[in-house]
């Protein structure tokens, strides 16, 4: 049964990864999950109707989420999770096409995050984001996808740099630029674009377009253990976090959901972890309900919040790289991140908490902390807590080959995130 339920979860995570080639795509997906659960949208723009025993959502710039369930009665206080729906790709500058000798069609592209260059090279890539334009009701956004094959990063072959195999370095403007046909393909993608948004060309006034891995997800082992596919950091813990609200029904705490736009570039923007959304939703919320700021403050002082971020597994080629005695692997359920000038916001206490809530729901547990010469990631936990301060804990699922362009984790692990969440959702 359990392994039958696991499997469930798998495919949904993998259509939802497969249809989300951008964090615009991921929000709105998960948009349509919690509205098809009977979650209701609340417009940033208007005043809110909030009741108690209420399901709502609200979406910041088409690329943050933030679910809440409502209990009904007097909460203590807020019991929260926390992922991101971006990760590192290439984003099309403006006027992105580049003809090389009337030859070839190029693309303009910049990094949008740090990823591991050469993943993206000699593999089927294509187009997505969204398109702004003027509407009947002003500007207008709709998601696009090129949804085909449309362009390749190629490799310099082995004859023409023979000390390849010795380490390249990659020039982001000059070794990156996708080709995406002939020269004669000009204005083609832009068009194609367009007709999927309903619009003419000529009316896009803006875009926010990225390359995208066609690769889709799947399993990988001879005995099926894990799983790979592209941006699985942080689009698992993004699946696993809204899965387990939707599925606990709240008791004494609100319990909420947030997934932020822009972890991958710093989370300084006006939907990242870093700005006013989380904060202004709650206090939205809390106020329509009747909650006075005396007793936010004492809610907020009996909240807590789980920043779930993937983290890394120790490598089977180089073990040297995870630290002596903090290694966690593939498949060995939830990783508690540790970090001595807190860049993991974990302390003592929120350790002990996230422990018992694994060993409540029966999942394993291990920890992550860096070598200490080795000054690894950031993450949203820490962030958050500068708007939002409460207890938090920062965990993720272990995985190999962070910010590659198809990234590798264990099977059985998004099970045990979303029973441990939904654990943590219910009571
Ligand atoms: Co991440």
């Amino acid at each position: 049964m359990k392994e039958q339920t696991s499997q469930k979860d798998i495919q949904s995570l993998f259509a939802f990864i497969d249809n989300s080639p951008t964090a615009y795509h991921a929000a709105a997906n998960l948009g349509k999950m919690l509205a098809g659960e009977g979650f209701v949208c609340l417009e940033e723009k208007r005043a809110w109707e909030v009741q108690w025993g209420g399901k709502y959502y609200v979406n910041r710039n088409g690329s943050s989420i933030i679910a809440v369930t409502i209990p009904d009665k007097q909460p203590r206080g807020f019991h929260m999770t926390a992922a991101h729906s971006d990760s590192p790709c290439f984003k099309l500058k403006e006027t992105a096409e580049i003809a090389v000798d009337d030859l070839y069609l190029k693309l303009n592209v910049e990094k949008y995050g740090g990823m591991i260059l050469s993943t993206w090279l000699d593999r089927p890539l294509s187009i997505a984001g969204r398109v702004v334009f003027r509407g009947e009701k002003g500007m207008e956004s709709r998601l696009v996808n090129l949804e085909k094959d449309a362009a390749v990063i190629p490799n310099v072959a082995i004859h023409m740099n023979r000390d390849m195999n010795k380490g390249v370095e990659y020039n982001p403007q000059t070794d990156m630029e996708p080709i995406i046909g002939k020269a004669d393909a000009r204005g083609t993608y832009l068009r194609e674009l367009a007709k999927q948004a309903g619009v003419a060309e000529s009316e896009i006034q803006g875009t926010d377009l990225f390359l995208y891995n066609r690769e889709k997800c799947r399993r990988i082992g001879i005995d099926d253990a894990f799983l790979a596919g592209p941006r699985l950091d942080d689009l698992e813990c993004a699946f696993a976090g809204m899965t387990a609200l939707i599925k606990e029904k709240p008791a004494e705490y609100i319990n909420v959901c947030a997934v932020f736009d822009n972890e991958e570039i710093g989370s300084g923007t006006k939907q990242g972890a870093d700005s006013t959304f989380l904060k202004d939703v709650l206090e939205r919320i809390c106020g329509r309900l009747g909650i006075g700021a005396e007793e936010y403050r004492c809610m907020l002082a009996d909240s807590f919040l789980i920043s779930a971020d993937n983290a890394h597994a120790l490598h089977p080629n180089h073990p040297e790289k995870a630290d002596a005695t903090n290694r966690p692997v593939l498949n060995g359920g939830i990783v508690i991140k540790y970090h001595g000038s807190q860049r993991y916001a974990t302390d003592a206490f929120s350790a002990a908490v996230m422990k018992d809530i694994c060993n409540r729901a029966g999942v394993p547990y291990q920890s992550y902390a860096n070598r200490s010469d080795i000054a690894g990631g950031s993450t949203l936990g820490n962030i958050s807590t500068a708007q939002v301060s409460v207890n938090t804990v920062d965990i993720g699922l272990a995985q190999l080959a962070m910010h590659s362009s198809y990234e590798t984790a264990g099977a059985a692990d998004i099970e045990h995130l979303i029973s441990a969440l939904r654990t943590f959702y219910r009571d």
